[in-house]
Parts: structure tokens; C-alpha cells; sequence
């Protein structure tokens, strides 16, 4: 990792399918946590279930983002400003993918911390419950965050989010 770069980039439109490509996997590694509830079912042609993209490339307060290392594509972050406590955010990490081949090499510490740099604001991560990883994962990327303040962890049950949610304020450079 140390000679590699990790490169955050928003998608462009033409850029699409691949991460709608990449969001298949990122379904299937949910697929694990969400059992036999719709979003983790195949259809008849082996797919899941295109996810709604569209206004990530209609709407300004979305952000569709692609994650390279070395120039390869190895992951995504959608970003947009839905609140899952129900509190004020200027911006919520919506999705975020990591392809298996590279993972637990630091790339998602990486990317994360440039998109809360490239985004200053009050932040929001929910963490649906039964995904164990991604909770250390968003801890370690969250507080080892140059300019982070006000980290705040709580434990949500409510008709909008099961799990905890980390708010967090990255202020501006
Ligand atoms: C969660 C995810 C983004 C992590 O990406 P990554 O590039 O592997 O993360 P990093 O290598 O930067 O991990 C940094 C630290 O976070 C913690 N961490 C990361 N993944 C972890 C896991 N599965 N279990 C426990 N801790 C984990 C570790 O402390 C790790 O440091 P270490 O490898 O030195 O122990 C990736 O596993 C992924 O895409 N998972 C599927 C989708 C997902 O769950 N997204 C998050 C939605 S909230």
C-alpha cells in the first residue's frame, strides 16, 4: 500500500455501469446480513435488483464516487444527505464498497478520509447491525481523521435504522 495510491474521482455518467456493476457485488456481500428479505434475492436472470442510481446524477446533494488504486477500479462511495437519526447532516456516507481483493490493505481508510476532507460538514455513518466489520472499519477511519470533531456514537432500533449510527464534524481545511 505504502507506494500505491488510492484515488477518489466522482462518477461521471458515461461511468455508470461500472459502478452499478460493482453495486451487484456490494448487494451479494449484503446478501449475507439482509437473508431472504427482497434485496438479497437473485431474479430469474441472476441479478439482484437494479439499485436507484438515477438521481445521483440528476440531483446536486448526491454524490456518486469511484475509488481506484493505481488506476484500477476497486470500489465506490455514494454520498448523499439522508439523516438515519433523524438529526441535521450535511452529508451521509450512503454506500461504500471495497472489492474483496482489496481489502484490509487500507484502501477504505484512504478513500473514506478523502471523501470527509473533500466534504467538511456535519456527517453521518449508519451501520446496519449485522454488518460486524464495517463498524471498526468506519471507528478507525472516522477518528484517525486529521480534522474530525465531535464524534458521537449511538445505537439506533427504530422503523428507519437498526444499528449504530457514528455523527461526526470534519471541520474545513
Ligand atoms: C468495510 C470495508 C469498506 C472496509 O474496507 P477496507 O479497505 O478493507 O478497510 P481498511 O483496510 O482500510 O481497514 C482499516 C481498519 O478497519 C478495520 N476493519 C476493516 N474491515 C474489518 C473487518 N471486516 N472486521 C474487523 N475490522 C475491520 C480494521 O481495524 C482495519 O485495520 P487492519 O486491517 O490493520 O486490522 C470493506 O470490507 C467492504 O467494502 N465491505 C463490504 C461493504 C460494506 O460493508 N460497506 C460498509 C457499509 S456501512
Amino acid at each position: 500500500m505504502s507506494t500505491s495510491k488510492v484515488d477518489v474521482a466522482l462518477a461521471r455518467a458515461d461511468e455508470r455501469t461500472g459502478l452499478a456493476n460493482m453495486m451487484q457485488l456490494y448487494i451479494h456481500d449484503f446478501g449475507e446480513l439482509w437473508s431472504r428479505e427482497p434485496p438479497g434475492e437473485l431474479g430469474d436472470d441472476g441479478r439482484y435488483a437494479d439499485y436507484p442510481l438515477d438521481d445521483y446524477w440528476r440531483q446536486k446533494d448526491r454524490i456518486p464516487l469511484l475509488l481506484r488504486l493505481d488506476g484500477r477500479l476497486i470500489g465506490f462511495a455514494l454520498v448523499n444527505t439522508h439523516s438515519h437519526s433523524g438529526l441535521t447532516v450535511d452529508r451521509s456516507m450512503a454506500e461504500f464498497f471495497v472489492a474483496r481483493a482489496h481489502r484490509r490493505g487500507g484502501a477504505g481508510t484512504i478513500a473514506a478520509r478523502e471523501i470527509f476532507s473533500r466534504y467538511p460538514g456535519q456527517w453521518e455513518a449508519a451501520v446496519t447491525r449485522r454488518n460486524t466489520g464495517a463498524l471498526p472499519f468506519w471507528r478507525h477511519a472516522i477518528q484517525g481523521h486529521p480534522r474530525v470533531d465531535d464524534i458521537e456514537e449511538r445505537d439506533y432500533n427504530t422503523p428507519d435504522w437498526n444499528g449504530p449510527i457514528i455523527r461526526f464534524r470534519i471541520k474545513p481545511a
